[in-house]
């Protein structure tokens, strides 16, 4: 797939961080003074061009609500992608929403951000029976995993849809040595997976600088990104924010 052709899904995570800093315990009832609201932002990133919205239910919810993702599921336009841990729990929270996508990750609570790709071989058979039950439901699971051959394999071999490979490793790198090295574990992850019919997404710690040698992997469908986004909004404006990173996507 040409760069040109890269989706770009906003996680707008960070925006209900900023939130829960001031009215975690304030009720989020019509009419109050709440800000800032995530769906709000949501919109925004569709306008300026998003083709998906992504979000983090965490088990601890320190940040996006389970009343957000509900919000979101009303009034967004374009695609929701509800990152998950491998719980029931989650799964049927998952199947009351009805995301188009799910994206299956690991969480460990005093972890600040998702740190690692998700098990998949070492938890094969709970990562196979909630994927099969979020099909059965009309969702299309994605696994957010390492790009090791282990892991591509065990998700080929469940039969997700999507990978999402994790670029955190990568960015941690950038400005090291272990750049290329960490570079082409990505280009030859996204290979395989492709070669095993998966479809390849990436990210965290995708930046306006590091996306430019990203989007050279040729098999990438979607990037989903965050923190960057959200924190050049705090300069420029999310419309522009968005725009920006969707410009450099396509080569700009
Ligand atoms: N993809 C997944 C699966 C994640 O867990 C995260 C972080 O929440 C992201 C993408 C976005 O990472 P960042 O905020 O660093 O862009």
């Amino acid at each position: 797939m040409s760069s040109q052709t890269i989706l770009l899904g906003v996680n707008i995570d960070h925006v209900a961080t900023v939130r829960q800093a001031r009215y975690k315990d304030s009720p989020r009832g019509c009419g109050q003074f709440v800000e800032p609201d995530p769906v709000t932002i949501a919109l925004l990133c569709e306008k300026a061009g998003a083709q998906g919205i992504t979000v983090h239910p965490r088990e601890d919810a320190r940040h996006v609500q389970r009343s957000d993702v509900r919000r979101l599921r009303e009034c967004i336009q374009t695609r929701l992608n509800m990152e998950m841990a491998a719980t029931e729990d989650m799964l049927s929270f998952a199947l009351e929403v009805l995301p188009e996508t799910i994206c299956i990750v690991p969480e460990k609570r005093e972890e600040v951000t998702t740190e690692g790709g998700l098990e998949v071989a070492g938890q094969f058979d709970r990562i196979d029976s909630i994927v099969k039950s979020a099909k059965e439901a009309g969702i299309e699971s994605s696994l957010f995993i390492d790009p090791d051959k282990a892991q591509i394999e065990a998700s080929a071999k469940i039969g997700a849809k999507y990978v999402e490979l994790h670029t955190g490793a990568y960015a941690n790198a950038y400005y090291t040595a272990r750049r290329a090295e960490e570079f082409e574990r990505l280009v030859e992850g996204a290979a395989l997976a492709s070669e095993l019919g998966l479809i390849v997404n990436a990210g965290h710690g995708i930046n306006y600088v590091n996306v430019s040698e990203v989007i050279t992997i040729p098999e990438l469908h979607e990037l989903n990104i965050g923190h960057s986004i959200i924190s050049r909004a705090l300069f420029f404006g999310i419309d522009e924010a968005v725009r920006e990173m969707k410009a450099l996507m396509a080569g700009a």
